[in-house]
Formats: structure tokens, sequence, C-alpha cells
């Protein structure tokens, strides 16, 4: 059989390892990082306090939190030369890929972040790359746009600053808007972990070899690329941009989706673990209809994605099968209102969840955990003579 009996694809039913950052419970839509629930987390916390709460286990006390910002903000400059490495890449370059790939360039730079065998040596690690992360996020953003790349200001928040750099334009005066500081604050907070997801299942299993922390973070990005992880959230507004132009004809959609004749799915539904309503969609869709509100922005895609909703929760191939909006589903139209492009949804999920691919990541380093090595069950060619290529 070449080692074991029976396989389970895509480890429906594998558990990887033990946690002790995540709880997620598929069946009551109930999600805490390290024990709060993340109802409370968004509405009383900061995102910068609950990568430190994911990572080092506990909520922060004010000057373990400004410690930890100030560790941050030492590391916040990227090296000029990634800037050649950008600038290698077309304008059409999808940002995602950018990302992986001046990820993990930052090695390059920081040669001794592979070392990580002493808790200082990978807190020097984790506080390097949420420096740096965000100036990465900026500039792929800016490249595409052909701004110029802003290094932020250290006086400002972390998401306050990560704001800056994305839309301060040159010669302009930038007003920070508090309705966008909150909205990605919360949305960041939301996407900051999720236990053994494919992105952060990938982190684990390239950092059990005991490959650096950026490079096993770029290789996250790379997972959370698909369209089936997080790049539904882009592929949830084409769905629902050509839905409007088709006419808002949500019913037509919805049959395509049931016809498994049609690759077509309804991107943004469904789960793996969520059999009932994923409990970050619930606080998006609300915070959707808050930010639009707020922003005084009228977009009739929200229109479409809430009619799609309805019309799903009452289709009994939908309900058959437990699919509900997840996290994907809503958080487009947030990010389209605050002016972030389409194709830089799925590195603003990557700047939400790198906190949580830290923390597991740390996990797995400081527990010892062996080298991911699965076993299969042989289906090929039992053994046989080489052929000379007359023969053949
Ligand atoms: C994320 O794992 C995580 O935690 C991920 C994430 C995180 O925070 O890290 O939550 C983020 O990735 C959310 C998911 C975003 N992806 C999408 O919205 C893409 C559309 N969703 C599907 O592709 C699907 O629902 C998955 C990938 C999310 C889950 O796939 P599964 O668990 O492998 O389920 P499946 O493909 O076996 O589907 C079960 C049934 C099938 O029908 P039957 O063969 O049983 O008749 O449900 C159907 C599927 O055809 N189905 C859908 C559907 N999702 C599942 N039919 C239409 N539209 C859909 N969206």
């Amino acid at each position: 059989t070449g080692g074991v009996t029976t396989i389970d694809p895509g480890f429906k039913n594998t558990g990887s390892c033990e946690s002790a950052i995540t709880f997620l419970n598929g069946e009551e839509g109930i999600l805490r990082y390290r024990g709060y629930s993340i109802e409370e987390l968004a509405e009383k916390a900061d995102f910068l306090e609950v990568a430190f709460l994911l990572i080092f286990g506990e909520l922060p006390t004010k000057e373990e939190l400004d410690k930890f910002h100030a560790d941050i903000k030492e590391q916040s400059v990227v090296d000029d030369d990634i800037k050649k490495i950008l600038d290698a890449f077309p304008k059409t370059a999808h940002p995602m890929g950018v990302l992986s790939s001046l990820t993990s360039a930052l090695t390059a730079f920081n040669p001794s972040s592979v070392n990580v065998d002493s808790e200082e040596d990978m807190y020097k690690s984790v506080v390097k790359i949420l420096g740096k992360f965000p100036v990465l996020v900026a500039w792929t953003m800016r490249k595409k746009q052909g701004l110029p790349l802003d290094y932020g200001d250290n006086s400002l928040g972390y998401v306050e600053n990560i704001l800056k750099m994305m839309f301060k334009k040159p010669n302009e005066e930038y007003n920070q808007s508090s309705i966008l500081v909150n909205a990605l604050d919360k949305l960041l907070i939301l996407h900051a972990d999720h236990e053994q997801n494919c992105s952060t299942s990938t982190v684990r299993i390239v950092g059990s070899a005991h490959t650096g922390l950026f490079a096993s973070i770029s290789s996250g990005i790379s997972a959370l690329w698909g369209p089936l992880h997080g790049g539904a959230n882009q592929a949830v507004l084409e769905m629902l941009s050509g839905i409007e132009a088709d006419g808002g004809d949500t019913k037509k959609y919805m049959a395509k989706a049931k016809d498994k004749s049609d690759p077509f799915r309804l991107m943004g539904f469904g789960h793996r673990v969520y059999k009932n309503f994923d409990p970050r969609a619930k606080i998006i869709k609300v915070a959707a209809d808050e930010v639009l509100g707020d922003l005084g922005v009228e977009d009739p895609i929200l229109d479409i994605a809430k009619g799609l909703e309805k019309e799903a929760l009452e289709d009994q191939y939908f309900v058959d099968r437990k699919l509900y909006p997840n996290v994907d589903f809503y958080s487009g139209i947030i990010y389209r209102a605050m002016g972030i492009p389409t194709d830089m949804f799925t590195v603003m999920f990557a700047l939400g969840r790198l906190p949580g691919w830290i923390a597991q990541w740390r996990e797995m380093r400081l527990r010892k955990e062996p080298i991911g090595r699965p076993r299969q069950v042989y289906t090929g060619e039992n053994s046989r003579a080489f052929k000379d290529i007359e023969n053949r």
C-alpha cells in the first residue's frame, strides 16, 4: 500500500496538532482567540492588542503594548533594495504574488531571522515582520497605482499608519478618517486567526522544516491567494459585479451554483468547518451597513449581496448543504467603500491573518513539533523492468 490503508482528502477529519490559540465550534458558530470571543475583541480591542494576545497568549498591559508597538516601529524600515524587486514586476502582476515574493525576500535582507532557537531571537523576527509587512502591503498597492512609495509615520497608530502609507497622495493634506481606521481595525481583528485553515496549515508545515518565519509566512500568502480560500473575497466582488452587470438576476446565478455541470460556485458561501453562520460574516455584514452609511456610500452591490444571501438561506440545496455566507462574503464591500482596489482584497486578508500565522508558527516551534511528513496509499504500477527506447 505504500504506508497507510486509508486517506483523508483535504484532511476533513484529520487533527494535525494540538493548539491553545484559537477555538472554533462550527456547529454553533463560535470563534474565540485565546478564550476571548471575537464579538468582544472586535468591539473592545484594537488590532495590535489582538496580535499580542494571539502571539503571546494574554491581553497586554498598557506597558507591554507600548513596548510591543515601540519594538515594531523600530523595525518598520524596509531595505530600499526591496524596491528593485518590486520594480521588476509588471503593473499587471497580482498583488498576492508580489507580496509573497517580497515577504520571502525579507530573509535576504535579514539573514539572522532564520535562527530562532531562543525565544529572544524568535521575538526579534516577530517584530521585524510585524513592522515591515504593512510597508510591503502599502508598497504593493502604490506600485500598481504608479504612486510614490511612503515609509509611513511612526507617530501614528499601527492601523492609522497602514492607511496613511496606502492612501496619502503626494503634495496633499492627508486627513486621517476615524471611520476608515475603525473599519480596518475591526476587519483585521476578524481575520486574525482561524485555527488550522489551509494557509495556516501551510505556514506550520513549511515552518516544521525549520524554515525561517518570513519564508513560512510567504508560503501562507501563496495558499491564501487561492479563490477557494482568501482569494474568495476578491472573487465575491467580481461575482456580485457580474450579477449587477447582468441585470441583478440572482436567481440565474443561484441556478448556476446548483448545476453540477457548471463549475460556478457562489463565492463567499460555504465553509469546511462552519455548518452554521460564520460569526465573522454576521459582524462584517452589520459593519458594511455602518461603514457605507458613515461614508455616505450607496453601493448597489450591497443590496445584491443581501438579496443573494436571502435567496440562498431559503434554498433547499443550500440549506441541505449548510451553505452560509462566510468571512469573505461582505468584507470586499467594505474594502471597496474604503477605496481599496479589488485585487488588493486578499492582501488585506493576509494583513489581518499575519498575527495568526505568526502565533501558530511560534507555537509549533516552541513545542518542537516534528517535521510534517504524511504518508499515502500507493495506486501506481507494480515493479517492472526498464525498456530500451527502441523497444518502447
Ligand atoms: C476562507 O478554513 C478556513 O477557516 C478558511 C477561512 C479562514 O478564515 O481561514 O474561513 C477563510 O477560506 C473562507 C472560504 C472562502 N471560500 C469561498 O467562499 C469559495 C466558495 N466556497 C466553496 O468552494 C467551499 O464551500 C469551501 C472551499 C469553502 C469549502 O469546501 P469543502 O468543505 O471542501 O466543501 P465541498 O466543496 O465538498 O462542498 C460540499 C457540497 C458540495 O456539493 P455536493 O457534492 O455535496 O452535492 O456543497 C457544495 C459542493 O458542490 N458547495 C457549494 C459551495 N460550497 C460548497 N455549492 C455552491 N456554492 C458554494 N460556494
